[in-house]
């Protein structure tokens, strides 16, 4: 009797190492990036001597690079201080999930940790005591302490100004070692909003990441293809699509490698011992739909009332939604909902959000002397019920769906 397993079987599995597909895969080498990683080592290169490096803060949109590049550096740095002798520690912080002044400085102290020290707990201590021991530890290591505070933006709220004090001070208080900050952020706005006084003794060396072209994919795809897939299973006018498709939509690595690998899932649920252009086409629908329904799902509350809105007005034949039709309807569902609106200026960023995450296109107009407009269409892929996906996760949005709105077709 035949077993329900034989045709599953992963012989002639178009992969064969998984783990290049992994977005936690560091690749051995990173193509592409040397004018940022040059710029990195300018820097970073007086650690070695036992000077401070000059604060840096890498910026770039999402999948560019950034912490591979950092990582990388960080690795490489380590290593040549270990052959000099030098002393150097680099720290990764993750302020996506670390990110409050306590822990951030927990997470430095802990990373110092020697048998026989206090531990620290996770809440209780007053946060200037943390930092104290944070700083005595520094001391005791010596050398000189790289902290690389990723998705560096998330911080960037007022409470955390004063953890941005105390880092950006910290050369004054520590005796025996010296401190340098690699800041992460793909929100190149976000030093705007950091206290002046703060921002200046920062004093940071922006390095900009730029979205990947064509050619720049095509080689990433390449190496992880080599390593990652059966010989004879890809060919290069396949990755070459997969890399026109992703440099044309975002110059995203991260996501061009995930639709390379949902390309080859598509090739192997197809019984075929090959990667064809067909299979991308259908995975790059795929990923987009999972792509469009996540960032809805997660979309905070009036970000969701936003985005319906603009379909409420674009069912409702409205030609050129701009950003007063969109006030309008959203005010209305708001009401609906019981809720107050946010301010109108609240409203044109969350529409701008929108563009950055490829939901809605929005091109600025100029009206004159009348001022400014955005004309704003969504770009949610054709088969995907925004709404019903919205209102599935949030009662509101049903409640505001189900509402009759003023705003009707203008010619
Ligand atoms: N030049 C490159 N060569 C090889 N792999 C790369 C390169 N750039 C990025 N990658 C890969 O693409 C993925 C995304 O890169 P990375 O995590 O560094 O992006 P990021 O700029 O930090 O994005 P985010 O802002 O979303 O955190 C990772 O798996 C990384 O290994
Ligand atoms: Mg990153």
């Amino acid at each position: 009797m035949a077993n329900i397993f034989d045709s599953a079987s992963r012989k002639n599995s178009v992969i064969i190492d998984r783990r290049v597909f992994d977005p936690q895969h560091t690749p051995p080498s990173l193509n592409h990036r040397d004018t940022q990683i040059r710029a990195m080592v300018l820097n970073l290169a007086d650690a070695l001597d036992g000077h401070i490096p000059g604060n840096m803060i890498l910026f770039g949109p999402s999948g560019v690079g950034k912490t591979a590049a950092s990582r990388f550096v960080a690795q490489q740095l380590e290593e040549r201080a270990q052959i000099i002798g030098s002393s150097i520690y680099t720290h990764e912080i993750n302020c996506q999930h670390v990110n409050t002044r306590y822990r951030v400085l927990h997470g430095i102290a802990e990373r110092l940790q020697q048998p026989g020290d206090q531990i620290i707990p996770f809440t209780g201590w007053p946060a200037d005591r943390v930092l104290s021991e944070a700083i005595r530890r520094m001391d005791r290591h010596g050398g000189v302490h790289i902290l690389i505070l990723d998705e560096m933006d998330q911080l960037a709220s007022r409470s955390e100004d004063q953890l941005l004090y105390d880092l950006t001070s910290l050369n004054v208080l520590l005796r025996e070692s010296r401190a340098s900050i690699i800041g992460i952020s793909n929100d190149i706005g976000f030093t705007e909003r950091i206290p002046g006084p703060i921002r200046s003794r920062l004093s940071a060396e922006d390095i900009i990441f730029t979205p990947y072209g064509s050619e720049q994919i095509a080689d990433i795809l390449e190496d992880r293809a080599k390593i990652g897939l059966r010989q004879g299973s890809w060919n290069e006018v396949t990755i070459r699509f997969c890399a026109d498709l992703s440099a044309k939509e975002h110059g995203d690595a991260r996501r061009a490698i995930d639709l390379l690998r949902v390309s080859t899932l598509r090739a192997e649920s197809a019984q075929c011992n090959s990667i064809e252009i067909e299979h991308v086409q259908s995975a790059h629908k795929q990923v987009e739909h999972e792509r469009v329904i996540s960032l809805l799902q997660g979309l905070p509350l009036h970000q969701k009332l936003t985005m319906t809105s603009i379909i409420i007005n674009e069912r409702n034949g409205v030609l050129t939604q701009t950003t007063g039709t969109i006030w309008e309807t959203y005010t209305q569902a708001c009401r609906f909902a019981g809720m107050k609106p946010l301010t109108s200026r609240s409203l044109s960023s969350i529409i701008n959000s929108f563009h950055s995450a490829s939901l809605a296109h929005v091109k600025n107009v100029s009206l004159g002397r009348r001022g400014r407009t955005k004309h704003v269409s969504s770009l949610i892929p054709r088969g995907i019920d925004a709404i019903g996906i919205m209102s599935e996760v949030d009662e509101t949005i049903k409640l505001v769906a189900n509402g009759t709105y003023k705003l009707q077709r203008r010619l």
